[in-house]
């Protein structure tokens, strides 16, 4: 492909008939978020779990977008405990206590919806409770800082300000991106940032808000997948780290949470 072409595809809005699309996606997304979380208990397996998300995947007339991406083997994420994000669904078994970030990508009629929740194993520690909870209000605070023509330092500095002050850190290196008929696209979407710095929000375009938030600021180890190019993360010291995910279309007003089950 020329360069050109790439840039342009980078740069295109989206038309009223792709924002359609995109919704449908997402919102298929986030169903299956909603299908398969009944079934996260203590006896389950995380390749039971990708094995539910992929089947209703493809019941409904979509494919999950990580199975073969960059030779990923699996068709979600499943990342447990100290895992921070890319877990490899396996023959783990979770237990209760356990806290696992649940991760599912569409591909529907040419579009990626993207999103990932944080659940909790039966009676969790006050602590693992804590990380969930401020994981998902660090997202939302990322959302609600998004206005059009603003940048991604104003989502950054809004999640990195709240997990901060809550008495944790955000990985800095992994972040959000830019989808849409591109599984990970411009801009990357940073959990930590300056008000005013980076990339612009442009409207008709969609990216994630997906922070890690962990509970300490030991750094990431990081893992080969067999055969993929794709990595998977703990943190150094098996301290918890959590997430969540949604993907958002920037409007003219503000912004739409597409990864909604209706
Ligand atoms: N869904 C992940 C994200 O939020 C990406 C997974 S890529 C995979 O961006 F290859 F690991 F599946
Ligand atoms: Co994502
Ligand atoms: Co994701």
């Amino acid at each position: 492909m020329l360069a050109c072409d790439s840039m342009l595809k980078k740069l295109s809005i989206l038309s009223k008939d792709e924002i359609e699309l995109m919704k449908k996606s997402c919102r298929l997304a986030a169903r299956t978020l909603e299908h398969v979380k009944p079934y996260v208990k203590a006896g389950i397996t995380t390749n039971e779990i990708d094995q539910i998300i992929h089947d209703y995947i493809l019941s409904h007339g979509a494919t999950p977008s990580p199975l073969g991406y960059h030779g990923y083997p699996k068709s979600s994420c499943t990342s447990v405990n100290s895992v921070v994000c890319h877990g490899v669904p396996d023959e783990t078994l979770l237990r209760e206590g356990d806290i696992i970030n649940v991760d599912v990508t569409t591909f529907y009629q040419g579009f990626h919806g993207d999103t990932s929740a944080t659940f909790m194993v039966g009676a969790v520690s006050d602590k693992a409770r804590d990380i969930t909870q401020v994981a998902f209000d660090c997202m939302m605070k990322g959302i609600e800082a998004i206005v059009p023509f603003g940048t991604t330092g104003d989502i950054g500095f809004a999640i990195d300000k709240y997990a901060t002050r809550k008495g944790y850190t955000t990985v800095k290196d992994i972040g959000g991106h830019g989808i849409g008929r591109i599984f990970h696209d411009e801009p990357f979407i940073p959990s930590y940032g300056k008000k005013g710095k980076g990339p612009s929000l442009v409207p008709w375009r969609c990216f994630t808000v997906e922070p890690m938030v962990n509970e300490t600021s030991a750094s990431l180890e990081e893992y080969d997948i067999p055969h993929s190019s794709i990595k998977w993360y703990k943190t150094e010291d098996n301290t918890l780290s959590a997430q969540f995910e949604h993907t958002v279309l920037v409007t003219d007003t503000g912004y739409e949470i597409l990864t909604v089950p209706s």
